[in-house]
């Protein structure tokens, strides 16, 4: 039994205009976006998203973190609010559908709704969190984090990005600071679309993935000193050359990679920054950034442990010190299982072919899920390419998903 007389259809034209929009603030290499959390781009984008938030009826809330809550009334204000959406930000060579599918298809919701005059017992709201990226303020996720109380809102407000501005200062600066308490938002459910990320719903021809969990994951940043000294006379056994001890990190995180590859496992560095970074002389500064993820959570530790060992062998070949400055971590499992099978049967309904899928992202869902019954859909994106100016989605091929996210959420705000 459903209680939509007939299942919501999101107007296509529509929704691909906005995700058009999107595609035309922040523009980076070409088919891209550099539209980085918190500076002049986003602001441009949030305000646009907010003007059709409140164009389609919604009340807007920003909490004081820069999240933005757009909210549709319920019949019944009382009732905790079905919440959807996803994040604005991309990557500084990021694609025009990661993040921005989830929030816009939660815009599409709510647009749907009012063509069809539905009301539902509970408010819809549709979230957009900021800085689900990490690519200007570590660690990735950070804002939803402090909604579901993984992270302390005034550590969450110092973390610099590498000019040393404060996220909390940029939130200012871009008039996204708003006052409402960031979490103490009871959330009946929450519902995040999003593209895979990865090749194989594109490979399989299906259209909707339903996320049953993700992998489990470890972050780290660790910060390398040396001492600066001169390339030619300064003896090789007296070096202390901190890009040498970050390069180490490097490698052996990328061989960690390698070690769990039958398994699906990954090994990252990501970043690697170094001071003075001249030629001529050794740098006495280094910073490096990596990530370990496996599907299992006890071999997303070991990989950790495994790196902890290699730093220390770092420190003795490269007589560096090293300080672990931050560590992040994210575990699966956590999806709800009345959401996921929610997805799976709203999919089923519709005619829809699925898969069930796990994710190997970072998503804001993860946070939720401490807080609310959580589930995500995955939709496909051309041979998983993201994290790229050419990653590539259809409207065609996303329709199906956001279908089903729209009947997901309409049927659970209509309990
Ligand atoms: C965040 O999106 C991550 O997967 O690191
Ligand atoms: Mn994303
Ligand atoms: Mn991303």
């Amino acid at each position: 039994m459903t209680a939509l007389s007939s299942p919501l259809q999101a107007n296509p034209e529509r929704f691909w205009q906005t995700v058009e929009v999107s595609a035309g603030i922040g523009v980076g290499r070409p088919g891209g976006l550099a539209r980085v959390a918190l500076n002049d781009d986003d602001r441009r984008m949030r305000d646009q998203f907010v003007q059709w938030c409140r164009e389609a009826g919604c009340t807007v809330t920003v909490d004081a973190i820069g999240n933005i809550f757009a909210r549709r009334p319920g019949r019944d204000e009382s009732l905790p609010p079905v919440m959807v959406g996803s994040h604005l930000d991309t990557q500084v060579n990021g694609g025009r559908y990661d993040g921005i599918l989830g929030v816009l298809s939660g815009l599409e919701l709510v647009r749907t709704l009012n063509d069809q005059g539905i009301e539902t017992p509970r408010p819809v709201e549709i979230v957009s969190w900021t800085n689900e990226e990490g690519a200007r303020f570590s660690p990735p996720m950070v804002a939803s984090g402090v909604f579901a109380g993984a992270y302390a809102l005034d550590w969450a407000l110092d973390r610099t990005d590498d000019d040393g501005r404060r996220l909390g200062d940029e939130l200012d600066r871009i008039g996204y600071r708003g006052d409402a308490p960031v979490g103490q938002r009871p959330v009946d459910a929450y519902f995040e679309l999003h593209i895979e990320q990865g090749p194989l719903l594109d490979a399989a021809g299906i259209d909707v993935g339903v996320v049953t969990h993700g992998y489990a994951a470890h972050g780290v940043i660790v910060e390398v000193t040396g001492e600066t000294a001169h390339t030619g006379p300064w003896p090789m056994d007296k070096r202390r050359n901190a890009i040498v001890g970050a390069s180490m990190l490097a490698v052996a995180a990328n061989d960690i990679g390698w070690r769990y590859h039958d398994s699906g496992g990954k090994g990252t560095a990501s970043r690697l920054v170094a001071w003075p970074n001249k030629p001529g002389i050794l740098s006495d500064w280094a910073q490096f950034t990596g990530d370990f993820r496996h599907e299992d959570p006890a071999r997303a530790d070991a990989m950790l442990a495994e790196f902890r060992e290699a730093m220390a062998q770092a420190v003795e070949r490269s007589k560096c010190e090293m300080r672990e400055l931050d560590h992040w971590s994210w575990r699966p499992d956590i999806f709800d299982a009345d959401c996921i099978a929610a997805v799976r049967d709203t999919a089923a309904r519709l005619g829809l072919a699925s898969m069930d899928i796990a994710s190997q992202a970072g998503h804001d869902a993860y946070f939720m899920a401490r807080v609310a019954p959580t589930a995500m859909i995955f939709t496909p994106c051309r041979d998983g390419i993201t994290h790229n100016n050419h990653e590539h989605a259809t409207l065609e091929r996303s329709l199906p998903g956001v279908n089903v996210l729209l009947n997901v959420a309409a049927e659970r705000a209509l309990r």
